[in-house]
């Protein structure tokens, strides 16, 4: 990870998750072998990287970043990696359009699959699986309205029937929500 946070330095690039988030990342990666994870949002690649540490031989990320400049950053760094999938292009459409099998690990960690497409993005999410959100806690620099969509956003997340959730003071501020498996037939 030193080369990545060197580059996003390089790169002026400040929205990197932190490490304590990253290390919790590498721990959901882990607790799923053979797993398909979703990172929205790829950033230069931090979480990414994170994600990939924790991740076996088997397990799959498809990252999605709508800015080409940047993610090629994490590109340079991770291409060698056959477990990543890049995705250039907005998250939004890439949520309306994608058809494919659920996600054991869903890192949204962008506008879209949070503050939009939120019912998109949890749909993605299998049976059992995660949906990790950071970047929670109340900053100085927010646009006035940010925090009520915020609590709009947990309250939405915690208030679901079809998911446990739990916030987590740690890193930015995190919730974590798991998609309950009890309805499924024994
Ligand atoms: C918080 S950063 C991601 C950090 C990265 N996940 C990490 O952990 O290091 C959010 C990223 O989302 C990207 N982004 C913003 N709007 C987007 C959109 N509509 N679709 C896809 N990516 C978007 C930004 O360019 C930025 O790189």
């Amino acid at each position: 990870m030193p080369a990545l946070r060197a580059a996003a330095r390089e790169a002026d690039f400040t929205r990197s998750c932190e490490e304590r988030t990253g290390s919790l990342l590498a721990v959901l990666a882990a607790a799923c072998p053979g797993g398909r994870i979703l990172e929205l949002g790829t950033g230069v690649g931090e979480g990414t990287a994170w994600l990939l540490s924790g991740m076996d031989s088997a397990s799959r990320l498809v990252t999605v970043e709508r800015d080409q400049a940047v993610q090629q950053v994490a590109r340079q760094e991770l291409r060698s990696d056959p477990r990543v999938t890049f995705v250039t292009g907005d998250g939004g459409a890439w949520l309306r359009n994608y058809e494919g099998e659920p996600f054991d690990l869903v890192f949204a960690d962008t506008w879209p699959g949070k503050f939009s497409h939120l019912e998109r993005a949890l749909r993605l999410v299998a049976p059992g699986g995660t949906y990790l959100i950071d970047d929670l806690d109340p900053r100085p620099d927010w646009p006035t309205d940010h925090e009520a969509a915020v609590e709009r956003l947990l309250t939405d997340l915690e208030s679901r029937e079809d998911f446990r959730s739990v916030r987590m003071a740690w890193g930015s501020g995190l919730l974590m929500a798991v998609r309950s498996a009890r309805n499924r037939e024994r």
